[in-house]
């Protein structure tokens, strides 16, 4: 086959059935558990004054290096978001709704990434945030929530990792220590390490590299340096997912890749994907980031869930049913006419699926058609049935139910009905 004059960029797909049918079912069932727990959607724009995203941290790879950000033609240097999370803070500050404010969303995010498996350059987020509020109990109701989502889908090898960062208050006494460490350590760190070291001491403890464990075992740990309240809503929070019954491991080195991040910090890692990009999903309190995008001093938490992520975890875990959204109804038109045109849209426009064949082809060629659709029921018109004011019905799949398809005629205005009665009947 010719090789088509345009690919799709690295880092991009387009998503195809059967895969763009389980996309759609798998926000409907975060939509419908975001609502049930009391939130609202938000669709903010896609793109934003680059600056929006330039306070998720200027040290942040999501901010150095991913951003898509460009001078638009009216001069305006605007950037593709990353995350939505900045762009729910900004419209906080915008529109001041009422606290707490808790709102959902769900769409694409774009990241200049290296794309590999799960990892994209364009991805799907579904997400949730909650601004106003700094009960503890906010942020384990955000953990059960996602949990809930998890389990809709039938997802069992989720794991969830909590940890706490403390706030910004304590986390320079905490950095220093953390920063002592690394540097009496230096020379057994990775030299990745120790250029993330000087940057970001914090990310070091999220290295992957081999050489680098010891170190970052033998480190300080956040929750030794923690003040009195930041301790109590770290036991609230734990004591919370205990009272729920949702499962969970402390890990005190758990680092997000975005710097916005006070007291409690979760991911959900999927052991059903490679190492490398397991983490299905994250989040956790952002009690500075409202006020740095020139909003009131609100506290704020939220998490996104990967949708392509959470994709692959649920092929692995072989948890879709059978694929497909067939029509219920195939048109065999054998006629010069407007019949089959006719005759398609009066079922649509009752509310039943239906389809047809194009460009004249043969009735046998039509009735193959008809019986790879997965359709229930063929409608079969031609000079005949005109003449005799009927339409012909054959139920498809039949003998695969023991039976001989017959078809048989049914008067042209009652055809509607007829095929209404003959779907309730069907054992799809
Ligand atoms: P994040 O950890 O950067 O957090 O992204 C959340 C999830 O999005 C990841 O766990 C992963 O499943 C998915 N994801 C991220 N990057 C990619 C990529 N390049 N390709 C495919 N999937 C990806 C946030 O975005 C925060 N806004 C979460 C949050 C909300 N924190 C508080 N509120």
């Amino acid at each position: 086959m010719a090789r088509a004059d345009f690919q799709t960029l690295p880092g991009t797909r387009d998503i195809l059935e059967p895969d763009a049918g389980r996309v759609r079912r798998l926000v409907a069932v975060f939509a419908e558990a975001a609502a049930e727990a009391g939130f609202g959607q938000i669709v903010p724009p896609m793109f934003e004054d680059v600056g929006v995203f330039v306070r998720l941290g200027e040290a942040t790879d999501v901010v150095a290096k991913e951003l898509y950000a460009f001078t638009d033609k009216g001069g305006r240097d605007i950037a593709l978001r990353p995350e939505f999370t900045a762009s729910v803070c900004r419209s906080f500050a915008q529109n001041r709704p009422t606290t707490p404010w808790k709102t959902w969303y769900a769409g694409p995010n774009f990241r200049y990434d290296k794309p590999q498996k799960g990892r994209y350059r364009q991805f799907d987020q579904v997400g949730a945030e909650v601004i106003g509020s700094d009960d503890p109990d906010v942020d384990t109701e955000l953990i059960a929530l996602a949990w809930r989502f998890y389990q809709r889908l039938g997802l069992s090898d989720v794991t969830l990792l909590v940890n706490t960062l403390g706030d910004f208050a304590e986390r320079p006494v905490y950095l220093d220590a953390l920063r002592a460490h690394l540097e009496a350590n230096a020379d057994a760190l990775s030299d990745q390490a120790r250029s993330t070291m000087a940057l970001n001491p914090l990310r070091v403890l999220d290295s992957k590299r081999r050489e680098d464990a010891p170190v970052v075992a033998g480190a300080p740990l956040i929750t030794d340096f923690l003040s009195d309240d930041a301790a109590a809503a770290w036991d609230r929070v734990q004591a919370g997912l205990d009272a729920l019954d949702i499962p969970y491991q402390v890990a005190p080195r758990l680092v997000r890749g975005l710097d916005y991040y006070t007291r409690t910090t979760f991911e959900f890692t999927s052991s059903a994907l490679d190492a490398a990009q397991n983490a299905v999903g994250g989040g956790g309190r952002y009690d500075g980031l409202v006020a740095a995008l020139g909003g009131p001093e609100e506290p704020g938490a939220g998490f996104a869930l990967g949708v392509d992520r959470t994709l692959l975890a649920c092929e692995a875990e072989a948890v879709f049913g059978p694929d497909g959204d067939p029509v219920d109804v195939w048109v065999v038109a054998t006629t010069a006419g407007t019949e089959g045109l006719q005759l398609v849209e009066e079922l649509r426009n009752a509310g039943i699926r239906a389809d047809r064949a194009y460009d004249g082809r043969s009735m046998k060629a039509q009735m193959k058609r008809a019986d790879r659709s997965g359709a229930a029921v063929a409608l079969i018109v031609g000079d005949d049935e005109i003449a005799a004011g009927t339409v012909s019905l054959k139920k498809l799949r039949s003998e695969a139910q023991g039976g001989q398809a017959t078809q048989v005629p049914v008067e042209r205005d009652r055809v509607v009905d007829r095929v209404n009665q003959v779907l309730s009947e069907s054992p799809l």
